[in-house]
């Protein structure tokens, strides 16, 4: 048999390159590619004989399905984001940073499983039984009947899984530090880590046992691997989380079970992590509501309602191009809104510093916040308070006009449940609640929001900058 060629493999992103180049054509990226061995599984390994193909039976969409079975942990905020609670012969890939949480989180989803009468098993290959023993006395979990293992070899952990009785639940912390001997490159590799993926999940698929695969990995997928892995497993959730903060999110990006967008929401504490229930009451926690420059956005994560506060400051700049600082935000659209708000209104922010800030740490990926935003650039720009008792969401075209967003019932309601009484919100969203006691405002454009915040000080502003 001919000796098989070595192939280049993209760390990031997987495509394989018969020769080595600084740059994947596949991602982009630079100075990801690797040499690695085809025997260890990416082109399929030595050639073999075809093997004749066994035809399977053909079905129609309609039919009786049963429900996915699940294995509720009791912890809400997690059975929420996993779309009711881990599914049997299911993997799910929790991703984020390192140091964020993502041991502590699985340790007690772990104990609340076990506590419920189901055989877990708890895979450390990052540390040793005597730390992970240390961090489940920490979070009162030490005297659950959650099996250990500090384990990495793949097949070794393949065989202590088939022994004894069928784990309902199996934890592997974490999927770069699984090795196989099967494949030759060294561990970490894109192909170590998917030929153990690969291994864990076909683990799962034939025993029905719910695997949870941990891995560090950014949003942005900086860390080898992972991104290749998110396209093998059923559900990938991500923990997030500022390290300054104490509260973390547990995002659903992708669900093959459920419902994605859903968040879960946990406080760090010293005894572990603790369930929000009502996320709105955290973020508005420390909110001083008569200082100018700060709006309460509604907005939603998937199902549910978050309340947050953002805040801007806008400030004269002795410097020739100003500065535009953003924490919680996207960049550039916080660039259109004051494009618009320029454009559109005469509001003349270009000798002006602007700084715009999500309390909390919080991060907010809606469009719908176009307006609390605008309006807090409005509020400090004019130094006038907003009026502390009013939400405000809706989505700014290039236009100037205002567009409606989904779900503005919802939004409202919560609104209404922390005691907020007006809200400014796109004319014509569909849906309103009909309710006495509170203040609907209905916003045409931008130019109306801005004459009814601060019409007068913004036109000030304006012709004291064309002086
Ligand atoms: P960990 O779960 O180890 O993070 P990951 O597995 O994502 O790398 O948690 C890391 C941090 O959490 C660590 O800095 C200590 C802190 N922590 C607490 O604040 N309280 C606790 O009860 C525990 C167990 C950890
Ligand atoms: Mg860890």
């Amino acid at each position: 048999m001919a000796k098989p060629k070595t192939q280049f493999v993209c760390q990031n992103c997987g495509t394989v390159h018969s020769r080595w180049a600084g740059k994947c054509d596949g991602c982009g990226e630079w100075n990801t590619i690797v040499e690695e061995d085809p025997m260890g599984g990416i082109g399929g390994g030595p050639s073999r004989a075809p093997k004749k193909g066994r035809p399977v039976a053909l079905t129609t969409l309609s039919g009786e399905t049963e429900e996915a079975p699940r294995i509720h942990s009791g912890i809400s905020e997690l059975d929420r984001v996993t779309g009711g609670g881990f599914v049997r012969g299911s993997a799910v890939l929790v991703g984020g940073d390192p140091g964020i949480g993502k041991s502590t989180l699985l340790m007690q989803a772990a104990a609340a499983l076990s506590r419920r009468g189901h055989r877990v098993i708890y895979v450390s290959g990052e540390e040793a039984v005597a730390q992970v023993r240390l961090r489940a006395q920490r979070l009162g979990a030490a005297d659950t009947e959650v099996l250990l293992a500090a384990e990495t070899n793949v097949e070794d952990i393949l065989a202590t899984l088939a022994e004894g009785k069928r784990p309902d639940l199996v934890i592997i912390d974490s999927i770069q530090t699984l090795w196989s001997d099967t494949a030759d490159s060294a561990p970490g590799t894109v192909t170590q880590v998917r030929t153990g993926v690969q291994a864990m999940i076909r683990f799962a698929k034939q025993t029905g046992a719910a695997m949870v695969l941990v891995g560090h990995v950014t949003k942005e997928g900086q860390i080898a691997g992972p991104r290749v892995v998110e396209h093998m497993v059923d559900a990938v959730l991500y923990f997030e989380g500022d390290r300054g903060h104490h509260y973390r999110i547990l995002r659903t990006v992708k669900n093959r079970f459920g419902p994605t967008d859903e968040i879960g929401v946990f406080e760090m504490s010293d005894i572990g992590l603790r369930e929000v229930t009502n996320p709105s009451e955290l973020f508005l926690g420390e909110r001083n509501a008569k200082s100018p420059g700060a709006a309460v956005f509604a907005g939603m994560e998937g199902t549910r309602p978050v309340l947050v506060e953002v805040q801007a400051l806008v400030a004269p700049t002795s410097l020739g191009t100003p500065r535009r600082a953003v924490v919680g935000w996207d960049s550039s659209r916080l660039a259109m809104i004051l494009a618009v708000l320029e454009a559109h209104c005469g509001v003349r922010l270009g000798q002006h510093d602007v700084y715009l800030n999500v309390a909390g740490g919080y991060r907010i990926t809606e469009p719908a916040a176009d307006i609390a935003v605008a309006s807090a650039l409005v509020s400090s720009l004019a130094g006038t308070a907003l009026p502390s008792d009013c939400v405000y969401f809706g989505e700014i075209s290039l236009s100037g006009a205002v567009r409606p967003v989904s779900q503005t019932a919802q939004r409202l309601k919560e609104a209404e449940k922390l005691g907020f009484a007006g809200a400014l919100l796109p004319a014509s969203s569909a849906e309103l609640p009909k309710s006495s006691a509170s203040r609907w405002t209905e916003i045409e454009d931008l130019p109306d929001l801005v004459s009814r915040i601060a019409g007068s000080a913004a036109r000030l502003a304006k012709t004291q900058e064309d002086d």
